[in-house]
């Protein structure tokens, strides 16, 4: 997963640009204003955070739950309000790993890795989603329609081996039955939210 510092563009760890309320100070001194949605998530949400070093982790999470993933804008603007320098905020959120830096795709395929599921077979499912998708784990479909990723345990290790595709927890998962489950999320226009289980999909 890439870091903040290592976006392509001037960001946190490289150029040192300055965010001015809704508008970012770019290296060379011109100012461009945040993108639009994190602009709307600031003015809405962000804002009220108390400028205290102690919302930086609730900050993120906010940021994160809003967006989706933590953009350099909104690292910029958060830096800025909590008066923390760009490097420090960088460093808290690159050391949890629930926090992201890359837009994730519109469905999320999460294999689980754990003992339980490794015994039944998730290693072959994951070889063969990541196959079908043409996408390491941790990244996302060239057509930014999906995003794989891999933990070490759902708590469902009964129904192992266990994927969650958009939420919807499955057991017992074969590599074929994965395969539809993806097929089966991208016919839906956006993901479902919550979390539900299913067993033998
Ligand atoms: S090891 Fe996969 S759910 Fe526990």
């Amino acid at each position: 997963m890439k870091k903040p510092g290592s976006h392509d563009s001037p960001g946190m760890g490289g150029g040192k640009p300055k965010a001015e309320g809704a508008r970012i100070r770019r290296p060379g001194g011109a100012v461009l204003p945040l993108d639009p949605e994190v602009e709307r998530w600031f003015a809405a949400v962000g804002a009220a955070f108390p400028a205290s070093r102690s919302s930086i982790i609730p900050m993120l999470q906010s940021a994160q739950a809003s967006l989706g993933y933590l953009p350099r804008d909104a690292m910029q603007a958060i830096a800025r309000h909590l008066k923390v320098s760009p490097v420090t905020l960088e460093g808290v959120a690159s050391f949890y790993a629930q926090f992201r830096f890359d837009k994730p795709g519109r469905h999320r395929v999460t294999v689980c890795r754990g003992t339980a599921c490794y015994v039944r077979g998730s290693s072959k499912l994951m070889d063969d989603i990541q196959a079908d998708l043409k996408v390491a784990a941790g990244g996302t479909t060239a057509d930014g329609e999906v995003t794989l990723e891999a933990v070490s345990c759902f708590g469902a290790c009964a129904l192992a081996p266990v994927v969650v595709v958009d939420g919807t927890v499955n057991g017992r998962v074969s590599s074929a039955s994965l395969k539809a489950l993806v097929d089966a999320a991208g016919q839906h226009p956006q993901p479902q939210p919550g979390r539900r289980t299913k067993a033998g999909a």
